[in-house]
């Protein structure tokens, strides 16, 4: 839930940093995230990759769209591992970072033809092909640039991922990819074959996100695998690569656990092995996408208190209100997935007894909710500052300027220093729009 770093005793602080001392440097709400952890996370997943699948170890591509600004590109190309990216904004920002195109890989189901010509121009080193139109696409704009570009087939191997509804992304109806059992990926194959400029690499799939066991992930290897023996059969020639896509869940209050990357990495590797030599094929290289799992953990929020209320409910209990002063702008989760937060009190202890609480945000909406239930100290009071852990993903990439506030900085805190990574938006920023 917490990164390494943070130290939750009576004062929170992060790297030895009290929060008092950041709301004061940085103001509120922010993003603090521990540069540190994001390292450890990312290095992780890299070696529990390379130690399950040894010389068949392909990249570990970090999904952008979990959280990405210039600096946290440097730290992926120092990392040295690879980075996803599905937009050309996103495309923009790696390249910005210093990322090698050649570890560049695209993704998105509506890719622009301007996206797409700008990627290939750039070197990337491959494109995640999504729709029959892109095939074509794709190819005409290597053939601009004259070269040959890697791509791989994005699958829907027909799984009902245990996690919520709209981040559930391999069942059958879903915008994403050719379906495998409709026989839709096979004509995939088959026209992106006709093409001269394009390399047909592989296959990839990402189940969903936020999913906490493994069972999926196996299930989804193996239908990919059946396909590559399909190809073998049909074409006479092995594809080398499988991108088994992102979607490890963590914990985002107290009492659960991450899925463990060794864990996970050691049942894929032994799930695709076995099913490879069971179709008598070579085990292609293979490549994951976790996002989540490497930057959710490594941010916080810190929010001040600007008011409370206590509102009787209509069984007689009490319900405090503690307004925070961001809210679904900072963090749409709670919002669109019904997602669970906890928070602390960051500035202070207190031994004052807890009571039910709602924590809330500052926009003209009641679903602003940041947490729907938990129980805090009953001595919070204006000014107080909340920590809230685990919204270093979707948190601060999916913020919005709605209520036309200002969307907060990210500060990168490591070694007992802490520095602004992203800046605050400022009211010039929402006016500089405006014509
Ligand atoms: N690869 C692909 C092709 C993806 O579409 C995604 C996420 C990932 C990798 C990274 O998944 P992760 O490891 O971060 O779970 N906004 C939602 C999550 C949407 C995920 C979309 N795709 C949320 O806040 O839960």
């Amino acid at each position: 839930m917490w990164s390494s770093n943070v130290s939750t005793g009576a004062e929170l602080s992060i790297s030895a940093i009290p929060a008092s001392q950041l709301a004061q440097d940085f103001g509120t709400p922010a993003f603090i995230m521990d540069e540190a952890d994001f390292y450890a996370r990312a290095c992780t997943w890299s070696s529990a990759l390379n130690n399950a699948f040894g010389s068949n170890a392909g990249n570990v591509y970090y999904a952008a769209k979990a959280f990405i600004c210039v600096e946290v590109a440097r730290w992926i190309k120092d990392i040295g591992i690879g980075i996803d990216v599905c937009t050309g904004g996103e495309l923009a920002v790696a390249l910005k970072g210093g990322i090698d195109p050649s570890k560049i890989e695209l993704h998105g189901n509506n890719k622009s033809v301007a996206e797409i010509n700008k990627a290939v121009a750039s070197g990337v080193g491959t494109i995640v092909i999504d729709s029959l139109f892109e095939i074509d696409r794709v190819a005409e704009a290597a053939t601009k640039n004259g070269l040959v570009q890697k791509v791989l087939l994005r699958l829907t191997p027909g799984i009902e991922a245990h996690t919520h509804e709209s981040i559930a992304t391999a069942h059958e109806d879903v915008k994403f990819g050719f379906s495998i059992a409709s026989g839709a990926a096979w004509k995939a194959i088959e026209q992106v074959r006709t093409h001269a400029s394009l390399e047909l690499r592989g296959f990839h799939a990402h189940i969903g996100s936020q999913i906490l066991e493994t069972e999926s992930f196996e299930i989804s290897a193996q239908r990919l695998i059946a396909l590559l023996a399909k190809y073998r059969d049909e074409f006479s020639a092995e594809l080398p690569e499988l991108d088994l896509g992102g979607g490890y869940g963590i914990a985002y209050l107290p009492g659960e656990n991450n899925l463990d990357p060794e864990l996970v990495m050691n049942t894929l590797a032994e799930v695709v092995t076995s099913a490879c030599a069971n179709q008598k094929l070579a085990v292609p290289r293979v490549s994951i996408e976790p996002g989540r799992a490497i930057v959710g953990p490594t941010m916080f929020t810190l929010y001040e208190v600007g008011t409370t209320k206590d509102v009787v409910l209509e069984n007689g209990s009490t319900r405090r209100y503690i307004s925070v002063d961001g809210g679904m702008s900072d963090n749409l989760r709670p919002a669109l997935y019904e997602a669970q937060y906890t928070a602390v009190l960051a500035n202070r202890s207190s031994s004052a007894k807890k009571i039910s609480s709602r924590v809330v945000g500052k926009h003209c909406e009641t679903g602003d909710i940041v947490i729907r239930e938990i129980d805090l100290q009953s001595d919070i009071a204006p000014g107080d500052l909340l920590a809230t852990p685990a919204t270093g993903a979707y948190g601060r990439s999916m913020a919005t300027n709605y209520n036309h506030v200002p969307r907060p900085p990210v500060i990168a805190v490591k070694d007992g220093k802490a520095r602004v990574i992203l800046r605050r938006e400022t009211e010039a920023d929402l006016l500089g729009l405006d014509i």
